[in-house]
């Protein structure tokens, strides 16, 4: 930990992962930063502990605000993600203990959309698996049918869950494909965005049902762990793709390994996983999944475009002022 020498009267602020050199620099104009450009991930102890001699944190997004974190850190006025998904936050919790929650929306929808895309387009047409054959020199001679042989993406049906902004980005890549869009949310889209996607919403069980790509972009929250379990999985085609970018903890990745071993479903592409970073060792073993190390968001020029959304949130919160992605406004003094 970097703590700078002969302090003045700036507010004291966590940088609890490492960011960019430039990000960190423009945050010690305003702040005296704490920082942890060594990357290590603090215990929860050492987060408690961190939390208590700060008034504001940026996090990764992968750092738990709770009740517990937020016992000693009496001055603690705001936590900034540098994601969009909050599931690491408690936000009654902050609230409670009025603390301001805020995220990076917007900045990174286009730039996730596209690697849900790119994907999904990976794990229909077995890229990754077919790179490795050929790493292993096991492309002998060219083939008509003992080759790796995929599915096809354009004119099939794309069966989006969650449809919020990044779910519509999906959407919107698809129609270029020609692909019929089904999707299903917690509610439903306005005609307007629909029209817009030209997407019809269904059921989640028609959904399985039905696509021939199915693309999970909802949020985790409690209520959605597992919501593609075994029982779920039983409902799909058994040449579906299953393309998960949202959280781990969504999808059951042991009764995924399973169908995928058994060829319930053709393959998958994860981009998120339970306890990441470790992947279920099963998942391992099999070459009809493609693996990601949840890098959706992960290009120079969004990356650095959330950073600076997350210390804006910062600078304006510990101004006194609204920041602009405020998840908890009632917090909000004014
Ligand atoms: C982040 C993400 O990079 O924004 C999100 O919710 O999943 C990614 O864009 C990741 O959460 C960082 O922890």
């Amino acid at each position: 930990m970097n703590t700078p020498q002969n302090p003045q009267t700036k507010p004291r602020i966590l940088v609890a992962r490492a960011i960019f050199p430039e990000a960190l620099a423009k945050l010690e104009e305003f702040f005296e930063v704490r920082s942890n450009q060594a990357d290590q991930v603090f215990t929860p102890a050492e987060l408690q502990a961190e939390l208590a001699t700060v008034e504001g944190a940026l996090l990764a997004g992968s750092e738990r605000i709770d009740a517990n974190a937020l016992s000693k850190a009496k001055d603690l006025k705001v936590v900034a993600n540098i994601s969009v998904g909050y599931n690491n936050f408690d936000v009654p919790a902050m609230t409670a203990a009025g603390v301001m929650a805020t995220n990076t929306p917007d900045v990174l929808t286009d730039t996730t959309a596209d690697f849900g895309f790119a994907l999904l387009m990976a794990t229909a047409r077995r890229i990754t698996e077919s790179e490795h054959w050929v790493r292993a020199g096991e492309w002998k001679k060219w083939s008509i049918v003992n080759n790796p042989l995929g599915m096809d993406v354009h004119h099939s049906t794309i069966g989006i869950i969650g449809m919020g902004r990044i779910g519509q980005g999906i959407a919107k890549r698809a129609l270029g494909f020609g692909m019929n869009v089904i999707y299903h949310n917690r509610s439903r889209l306005s005609e307007a965005d629909e029209k817009a996607c030209s997407a019809k919403y269904v059921s989640k069980e028609e959904l399985l049902r039905t696509a021939d790509h199915v693309v999970l972009v909802l949020p985790y929250t409690p209520e959605n762990h597992h919501t593609i379990a075994a029982k779920e999985i039983a409902l799909m085609k058994p040449t579906a793709t299953l393309i998960n970018i949202a959280r781990g903890g969504i999808v059951d990745d042991l009764a995924l390994a399973q169908a995928l071993k058994n060829k319930t479903i053709f393959a998958a592409g994860l981009d998120v996983f339970e306890g990441e970073p470790n992947v279920n060792p099963e998942l391992l073993k099999l070459n009809n999944v493609v693996l990601a190390p949840h890098i959706a968001s992960s290009t120079e020029k969004t990356r650095r475009a959330m950073v600076d959304l997350a210390i804006e949130n910062l600078r304006q919160a510990l101004n006194g002022k609204k920041p602009p992605s405020l998840i908890n406004t009632e917090v909000f003094p004014g």
